[in-house]
C-alpha cells in the first residue's frame, strides 16, 4: 500500500489541490448568497425559491463532493510514506484549521436548511463576517503546506 501511495503521490497531490480550489470556491460564494438572500430577497417569492435552489445545488452538487475528496486525497497524502512529519508544528496546525473547515461547511449546511424552512434569523452582517473564516483558516493551511514550519 505504502509503495503504490509512494508512486501515485504527484497525482494524489493534483487531485487533492483541484478538490481543494473547488471546495473553497463553494466556502467563499455561499456564505455571499446568504448576504444577498437575506438583505434583497423577499421571503416566500420566486426569488426566494430560486436562491434556495442556487444554494441547495451549490452545497450539494459541489461543495459536499469537494470536501469528501479533499478529505479522501488529503489522507492519501498522509499515509504516503515520508510525507508528513508529526514532530513538526505545520502538520497539527493544519489539522486544526482543516477541522475548522469542515466545521464551517457543516454550519452553513445547517443555515440552508434554516433559509429552506424560512427560520433564518441572522443579519447579513453577520454573513459577512462570517465570510472571513474560511480566508482566516485558508492562509493557516496554505503557510503550513507551503512555509512547513
Ligand atoms: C481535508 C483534509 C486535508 C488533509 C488530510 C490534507 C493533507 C495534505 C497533505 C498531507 C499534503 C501533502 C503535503 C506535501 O506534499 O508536502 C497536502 C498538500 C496540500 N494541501 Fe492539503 N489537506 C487537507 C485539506 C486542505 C485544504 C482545505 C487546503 C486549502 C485550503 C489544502 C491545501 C493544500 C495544498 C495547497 C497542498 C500542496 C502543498 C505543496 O506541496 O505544494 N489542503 N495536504
Amino acid at each position: 500500500m505504502e509503495d503504490f501511495l509512494a508512486s501515485t503521490y504527484p497525482w494524489t497531490k493534483f487531485l487533492h489541490v483541484i478538490s481543494v480550489i473547488s471546495w473553497m470556491a463553494g466556502l467563499f460564494y455561499l456564505p455571499r448568497l446568504f448576504v444577498y438572500h437575506v438583505e434583497v430577497v423577499e421571503r416566500g417569492t420566486a426569488t426566494d425559491s430560486l436562491f434556495q435552489t442556487m444554494e441547495r445545488r451549490l452545497l450539494r452538487g459541489i461543495m459536499n463532493p469537494a470536501m469528501i475528496a479533499t478529505w479522501v486525497f488529503g489522507l492519501a497524502l498522509v499515509f504516503t510514506p515520508g510525507i508528513v512529519d508529526w514532530t513538526m508544528v505545520w502538520p497539527w496546525a493544519k489539522a486544526g484549521a482543516v477541522l475548522g473547515m469542515t466545521w464551517f461547511h457543516h454550519w452553513l449546511g445547517l443555515r440552508r436548511k434554516a433559509f429552506m424552512a424560512g427560520q433564518n434569523r441572522l443579519t447579513g452582517r453577520r454573513y459577512r463576517m462570517m465570510n472571513e473564516v474560511p480566508t482566516l483558516l485558508m492562509i493557516v493551511i496554505v503557510a503550513s503546506v507551503i512555509v512547513k514550519f
